[in-house]
C-alpha cells in the first residue's frame, strides 16, 4: 500500500471514531487530538488528517451519508492545499466531487432566525478562518524579523496576518512575549469602545487572558490603573500567569475570588461559538436552538452577577464570540430591563470609525475577516 493509500484508510479509520459525535459533541477536536496522539502522527501527518477532519466538518451534509469514495474525494476536492494535503489531494480529490448539493446545506437552518446572514457571509463563515497576532510591543522590527511574511491590518495597529500554516509559538518574539496569537476580530472589541477608563478594572471570564493581556497593553502609562483577572478554570488561570510573566504585565493580578467595586467590569462570556464556525466548524453541527437557549439563561446569570462589581459611575462591558441574537442583544435587553441603572454607553466601529449610540455591535467576519463577534458598552448611573 503506497502512502497516501494507507493516509486514507487511516482518516476513513478516523472519519469511524468520530461519526457518533458528530451532531453530538462540541469537544470533537479532543476527540481528534487524541486519535492523532494515539497513531503518534508525525507533525506533517497531524497537519493533514486536522485539514481533513476541519474540511469534513465543514461540509458535514455534503458527506455524512455518502459512500466512502465520495467523501474522499469530496473531502479532498474542498481541503485547502498545503505541503501536508498536496499529494492526498491530488490523488484523491476527483472532478465528480466538484459539484456537490446546494451550499445552503451547510448552513444549519434554526441560525436564520437567530442571525440571518447574507451570502457574502455565509460564504466567509464557510471558508478557512486567518491567523492574527497581536504585537505587544510598540517595535514592529521583531514581527518583520520573524515573520517576514506578515502583513499589517491596516484598522488595527497591532494586529498582523500570518500566511496559515506559520509556526508562530516557535517564534523568538512569541517565546519573549512580543507577540501573542490572537484574532483580529477579537483584537477589535476593545478598540470599539472609545474610550478605556483608568482605575480598577476587572476581567471576570478571564479564561488564559488573550483579552486580559490586550488590555494590559492599552491600558499601559494609565495612572493607578490594575486589572485583576478571574475565571472559574484554574488551569485558564494557570496559562494566564505563564503569558502575563512572558508579556512581563506587571499590573494584572489574577484573583480566584474577586472582592469590592471596580471602574469597569468585561463580562467575556462563555457561549455557543457561533462566530467561530471558521475556526470550529464542528460547532454549526453541535449547537442548536436548545443549546442558544441555555447559554443566554446563563450569559444573563453572569452578566447580573458580575454586574454587582461595577461601582456607580463604572462600566460594564459585555463579549460574546457568537452571533445569535438571544446571546447577544437578548441577554443584554433582559438585564436592562431588570437593571435600568444601566444605561447603554456608544461604541465606535473598530473599521467604520461609526459612531454607535446603541451602546452594541455586531462584529461580522467579514468586516475585518476574523470570527464573528458582540460587544454591549452599560454605564451605572
Ligand atoms: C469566552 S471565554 C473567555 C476568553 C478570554 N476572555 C480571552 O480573551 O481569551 C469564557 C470564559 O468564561 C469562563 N467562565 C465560565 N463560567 C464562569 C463563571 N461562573 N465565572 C467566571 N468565569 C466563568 C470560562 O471558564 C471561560 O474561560
Amino acid at each position: 500500500m503506497s502512502r497516501v493509500e494507507n493516509q486514507r484508510r487511516l482518516f476513513l479509520e478516523l472519519v469511524e471514531v468520530l461519526r457518533p459525535h458528530w451532531r453530538r459533541d462540541p469537544g470533537q477536536p479532543q476527540r481528534l487530538a487524541d486519535w492523532l496522539a494515539r497513531h503518534r502522527a508525525g507533525s506533517r501527518d497531524r497537519r493533514l488528517y486536522r485539514e481533513l477532519t476541519y474540511t469534513l466538518w465543514r461540509i458535514l451534509p455534503w458527506v455524512e451519508d455518502a459512500d466512502a469514495e465520495t467523501l474522499i474525494a469530496r473531502v479532498a476536492h474542498h481541503a485547502h492545499r498545503t505541503p501536508a494535503t498536496q499529494d492526498f489531494i491530488a490523488r484523491y480529490a476527483t472532478a465528480s466531487a466538484a459539484t456537490p448539493p446546494p451550499a445552503t446545506a451547510l448552513w444549519p437552518e434554526w441560525i436564520g432566525a437567530e442571525f440571518p446572514a447574507g451570502d457574502d457571509i455565509r460564504d466567509c463563515l464557510l471558508s478557512r478562518a486567518p491567523l492574527w497576532i497581536r504585537q505587544q510591543s510598540e517595535d514592529d522590527a521583531a514581527v518583520r524579523r520573524d515573520f517576514p511574511a506578515a502583513e499589517k491590518s491596516a484598522y488595527l495597529p497591532q494586529a498582523w496576518r500570518l500566511p496559515m500554516d506559520t509556526n508562530v509559538v516557535g517564534a523568538a518574539s512569541y517565546r519573549s512575549g512580543l507577540v501573542e496569537i490572537q484574532d483580529i476580530g477579537s483584537q477589535a472589541l476593545l478598540h470599539a469602545l472609545p474610550h478605556l477608563p483608568a482605575g480598577r478594572w476587572l476581567d471576570a471570564c478571564a479564561g488564559a487572558g488573550g483579552k486580559t493581556l490586550q488590555l494590559a497593553q492599552m491600558l499601559a502609562g494609565q495612572p493607578a490603573t490594575t486589572i485583576t483577572a478571574h475565571d472559574i478554570r484554574p488551569r485558564a488561570l494557570q496559562e494566564l500567569e505563564l503569558r502575563r510573566r512572558r508579556a512581563g504585565q506587571e499590573t494584572i493580578t489574577i484573583r480566584s475570588h474577586p472582592e469590592g467595586l471596580y471602574d469597569a467590569v468585561l463580562v467575556d462570556a462563555p457561549c455557543t461559538g457561533s462566530g467561530t464556525w471558521r475556526r470550529a466548524p464542528h460547532l454549526k453541527w453541535t449547537t442548536t436552538p436548545d443549546s442558544v437557549r441555555r447559554a443566554a439563561e446563563k450569559q444573563g446569570a453572569l452578566l447580573a452577577h458580575f454586574a454587582s462589581f461595577v461601582k456607580s459611575g463604572g462600566d460594564l462591558i459585555y463579549l460574546t464570540c457568537s452571533l445569535c441574537a438571544s446571546e447577544n442583544h437578548g441577554v443584554v435587553a433582559d438585564f436592562r430591563t431588570l437593571h435600568p441603572e444601566f444605561a447603554p454607553q456608544p461604541l465606535r466601529h473598530p473599521r467604520t470609525g461609526e459612531n454607535l449610540a446603541a451602546g452594541e455591535l455586531t462584529l461580522l467576519p467579514t468586516d475585518l475577516d476574523s470570527d464573528g463577534y458582540y460587544v454591549a458598552r452599560m454605564r451605572r448611573n
